[in-house]
């Protein structure tokens, strides 16, 4: 996968802390724990996120992907703001380090945050979660282990209101089984239930099709698919072309009458 693991001092100026590409190529060295922690300076107090390049997976979990930066910029800038997580129980889905669980627990006031992440990583997860204190007014993340082929775990919301991911879509074999799952979720709260997911073409070669791959699959598993305008992310310098962001939905059903009158003219 592409990376952007490479810190250069000169990122750490002030003055580039807003610029997504500096953004990811800025840490400080974390001489406790031995390794590099990026710093995101939006949330009071910051959030520290350690990052592993060195132990990377093909899943890629130990590192902070662009599209996870956007989406906890979006959360911040967008969704926070409109009181769309107010009040709701909010589910993070291959959480990876944990930007933006951590960044849903500082801007609003939500019923809940789960960050879940497949086992191998999870240990990973809580280690970033338990480095940042919860928010004087926001819900401690709750970190959760779970591999999506497995059942869903009993310790998530029942009936989760908002669902979240990043950089989770960029290997189609993937794609069957995160459907599955998040289709299963988005049922337990058909009217209310709603996912933000973003993805980076420029992830590994082939990324763009991924996504075109998924989202046919998305719409015949009766997901309404809608593309988010990022113009404001793109002005944030948060965003780029290749970075791309979904509302997606449960399709209604047709309503009882317009059955009826289908049934009536067939
Ligand atoms: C490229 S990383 C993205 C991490 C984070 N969302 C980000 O953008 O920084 C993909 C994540 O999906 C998770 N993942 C992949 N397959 C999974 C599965 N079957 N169950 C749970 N998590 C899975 C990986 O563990 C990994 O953390």
């Amino acid at each position: 996968m592409k990376a952007f693991f490479f810190f250069k001092m000169s990122y750490t100026e002030q003055a580039e802390l807003t610029d997504l590409r500096a953004l990811c190529a800025m840490g400080v060295y974390d001489y406790t724990h031995t390794m590099w922690s990026r710093v995101w300076p939006f949330t009071s107090p910051p959030l520290r996120l350690l990052e592993d390049p060195s132990r990377s997976n093909n899943d890629g979990g130990y590192i902070l992907w662009p599209p996870a930066l956007a989406l906890a910029k979006y959360v911040e800038v967008v969704l926070g703001p409109l009181g769309r997580l107010e009040g709701r129980h909010v589910l993070v889905l291959g959480a990876g380090c944990g930007l933006v669980s951590l960044v849903c627990s500082h801007v609003s006031l939500c019923a809940s945050v789960t960050a879940c992440e497949h086992p191998a990583i999870f240990p990973w997860l809580s280690q970033n979660m338990s480095l940042n204190p919860t928010p004087e007014k926001g819900r401690k993340v709750q970190a959760v282990p779970w591999d999506w082929n497995d059942r869903p775990p009993l310790t998530i919301p029942s009936r989760p209101d908002v669902l979240l991911a990043a950089d989770v879509t960029y290997n189609p074999k993937y794609h069957d089984v995160f459907l599955l799952t998040i289709v299963t979720l988005m049922q337990r709260n058909p009217y209310e239930s709603v996912m933000y997911l973003f993805h980076d073409d420029a992830s590994i070669p082939g990324n763009a099709r991924h996504r075109t791959i998924f989202l046919t699959k998305a719409r015949q598993a009766g997901l309404d698919v809608s593309k988010i305008d990022l113009e404001n992310l793109v002005a944030l310098r948060f965003s780029e072309e290749s970075i791309h962001g979904y509302e997606l939905k449960l399709m209604k059903p047709p309503k009882k009458e317009e059955e009826e009158t289908v049934k009536a003219f067939s």
